[in-house]
């Protein structure tokens, strides 16, 4: 365990409506009331539709709002029911979640990713790059150069890299109870620091976040590897209990 800031980054996915302002509200308290808050980034990530509103509801605000994607174009457009990363910047988002593999899935490529980058520096947000292979990448033997290949498709050497935070989310793991094994993370996310460092002559190892499956059960494991800068958390991130669980694991 280091003292380094953590992040702890909801990911709601299709999930909640007005009433769930008590989930973000209690999680604000959280953050607010315990001094192992201090020590971490907490975002949540919620639909497009909710962010403006639970933006202007949260009093005192000790956690950010975030978004799950936007478009790719810039500004405003002739693009029937687009949302680009201007409009939810002005509602008040602050962190977005690029490059997620259910968005990769339906089509998303890394040149698509690239120009969604571009457009969400423009709005100077902070962005969470999602990055993993498949399973059938893993048994190949594949998986550093699938990560890669998904990193230096979307990220130009001129970008501002400080404000990229890499998250390492294996498909195989997400939702699915399973996450890989300890010396196996440690090797992928030391080698995403390595190679980022390297390939983007930055100062600093890029701050990277394992995603896939965390719960309070295994947070505690997870912890264990101090490379990780923090965590995307998806389904337990729909509850209040199930998210302030695993922060307050991780530091027990
Ligand atoms: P999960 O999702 O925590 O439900 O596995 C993680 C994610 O997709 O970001």
């Amino acid at each position: 365990m280091t003292n380094k800031l953590k992040y702890f980054i909801g990911n709601w996915k299709m999930f909640g409506d007005f009433n769930s302002f008590k989930i973000i509200s209690k999680i604000n308290q959280y953050a607010k009331e315990h001094k192992n808050a201090k020590k971490s980034k907490i975002v949540l990530c919620v639909p497009n539709i909710l962010i403006g509103f639970f933006r202007k509801r949260l009093k005192r605000k000790s956690i950010s709002i975030g978004a799950q994607n936007c478009y790719h174009e810039e500004g405003y457009g002739p693009f029937t029911g687009a949302i680009s990363a201007v409009m939810l910047k002005k509602m008040g988002a602050e962190y977005i979640i690029l490059g997620h593999s259910e968005n990769r899935e339906e089509g998303e490529t890394a040149k698509l990713i690239k120009k969604k980058i571009v457009s969400a520096l423009n709005q100077k947000f902070n962005i969470i790059l999602c990055v993993g292979e498949k399973f059938i990448d893993k048994k190949k033997g594949k998986t550093f150069s699938i990560i890669k290949k998904q990193i230096n498709g979307s990220i130009e050497k001129n970008f501002n890299t400080n404000k990229i935070i890499l998250a390492y989310e294996p498909v195989w793991s997400i939702g699915s109870k399973k996450i890989p094994k300890t010396k196996e993370l440690m090797n992928v996310i030391r080698f995403i620091k390595n190679d980022f460092k390297k390939n983007f002559k930055t100062k600093n190892f890029p701050k990277v976040l394992y995603g896939g499956s965390v719960n309070k059960n295994n947070i505690k494991l997870l912890s264990t590897i101090s490379e990780i800068d923090g965590f995307l958390i998806g389904g337990a991130s729909q509850s209040s209990k199930k998210f302030i669980d695993i922060i307050k694991n991780y530091y027990k």
